[in-house]
């Protein structure tokens, strides 16, 4: 074998049976399920690639450190291996756990942010732009123009338009601008590295004004890679080097722990601020806990303590990106239109090329995930219309790889699936909304092909 052939990091010790249906289950299943592929039972799901989140398998080490859980109230020890773990990369001064990274996002807003106030970020995930929103203040994307195109090429699509931040920040003034975040990678912009250059330049004009800079920190690890691979002068550094210096440049941070902390559950809070520090933790005795667990159990904590430094390991992180690209390129090279270039965790389908017959209004991006699940029993999730309704500025379909659960095997019947739906894409109808929530809407939304609907009437 070539040495430079890149193959899965790790032997498989428990494996989860998957399960097949026919095309006439997937059809009565999709139906039942309101054409919302959130709403389907996951036992019904051959490939699930839904999301990244809380997905990934643990390593034998995480699973030795989870017997070592220190269950206590307060004080437990786990804590402090949680605590050490991440100081060591983080650096910052207060590290509070929460149960994941929305609730550390609550606690941050709710802290940092009133009625009024005004956030930018490269692009605001769903949960963050909800949460904002929740509270009355308003969630501004800044990613680079680049980052709004989904075929044009550039290494650092996540960027943040620096010249967009100083106008802004001019515009409505710095008192209505409690923080500035960036996030890492940009997950709905196509998992787009951001460059150190960026983060440097975006954290030189948070200086200048006095306002605080927060990471979005979820794919930490994966964005380290790519400045490793991309950015002149850090290919002779590691990722945690790298990790390390960018964290630097800012305040604090949120993270998920189910993506980079290589995770079932659990996320935290980081802060360079004392006071900020004691109000967040005030919070979070009322909603999550007590601060040395905060709505984790001690077996958690030790989880991430372990898993944060393992997705910063070089052959783990070169596994997962390359095996990203495999996916990416190969339906690239067929003429699938994707997010160019391939993501870290994930490879968006641009639908809005894919099936220009549906128009952004009739959901092409739902339209075009339920044709993937009843072909090939493959669960993706739309990033457009449903999920940001006029904020959209593409109509993508996510497939997100779960950390080390699907073998080069699975990925190859993927990319067949995908190239059969693109072989009938003129077949494929738009959709169209019977139920909605007040908001994030995506979940738990109903809705109906629109040829069903003219067959019917
Ligand atoms: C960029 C980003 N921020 C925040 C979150 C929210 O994290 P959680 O799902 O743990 O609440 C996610 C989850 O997918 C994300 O991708």
């Amino acid at each position: 074998m070539p040495v430079n052939t890149i193959i899965e990091p790790f032997r498989i010790k428990s494996v989860e049976p998957i399960r097949w249906t026919t095309r006439g289950q997937r059809e009565q299943l999709l139906e039942a399920a309101h054409y919302n592929l959130f709403l389907l039972p996951a036992e019904d799901v051959l490939i699930d690639l839904l999301t990244d989140s809380g997905t990934g398998a643990m390593s034998t080490r995480q699973w030795a450190a989870v017997m070592e859980g220190d269950e206590s109230y307060a004080g437990s020890r786990s804590f402090d291996h949680f605590k050490s773990s991440i100081q060591e990369i983080f650096g910052y001064k207060h590290v509070i756990p929460a149960h994941q990274g929305r609730a550390a996002e609550r606690i941050l807003f709710g802290v940092a942010c009133k009625k009024g106030d005004i956030v930018p970020n490269n692009t605001h995930f769903d949960t963050t732009r909800a949460n904002l929103e929740f509270i009355g203040a308003e969630a501004v994307d800044l990613v680079i123009e680049e980052g709004k195109h989904a075929a044009s090429p550039h290494p650092f699509k996540g960027n943040m338009d620096v010249s967009a931040l100083e106008s802004l920040i001019r515009r409505v003034g710095r008192e209505r601008i409690p923080l500035v975040m960036i996030t890492v990678t940009n997950n709905s912009g196509g998992g787009q590295p951001v460059s150190m250059e960026n983060v440097r330049r975006v954290s030189a004009v948070c200086k200048r004004h006095h306002i605080p800079l927060y990471f979005d920190a979820c794919r930490f690890a994966e964005n380290a890679w790519f400045i490793k691979l991309r950015e002149g002068n850090y290919e002779n550094k590691t990722p945690k080097v790298i990790a390390q210096e960018m964290f630097r440049y800012g305040d604090g941070c949120t993270m998920s722990a189910k993506k980079d902390g290589m995770a079932n559950i659990g996320g935290f809070l980081c802060t360079n601020d004392d006071v900020l520090a004691q109000q967040e933790k005030n919070l979070l005795i009322l909603s999550e806990g007590y601060p040395t667990y905060g709505g984790l159990a001690g077996r958690d904590l030790e989880a991430i303590a372990v898993g944060v430094q393992e997705a910063l390991e070089e052959d783990y992180l070169r596994y997962r990106i390359t095996s990203t690209a495999y996916l990416g390129n190969h339906i690239a090279r067929h003429g699938v239109p994707i997010v160019q270039p391939p993501g870290g965790h994930a490879i968006y389908l641009d639908a809005r090329a894919f099936l220009p017959h549906i128009p952004p209004g009739q959901f092409p991006g739902v339209a075009l995930a339920c044709e993937l699940y009843l072909e090939g029993g493959i669960r993706s999730v739309e990033i457009g219309t449903l999920m940001f309704a006029q904020a959209a500025k593409m109509d993508l379909v996510r497939l997100a790889i779960p950390r080390r659960v699907y073998t080069q095997s699975h990925i190859d019947y993927v990319v067949e699936v995908i190239l059969e739906v693109w072989n009938h894409r003129e077949k494929i109808s738009g959709m169209r909304l019977s139920y909605q929530a007040p908001f994030l809407r995506h979940f738990t939304a109903h809705l109906r092909p629109l040829a069903a609907t003219a067959a019917a009437s």
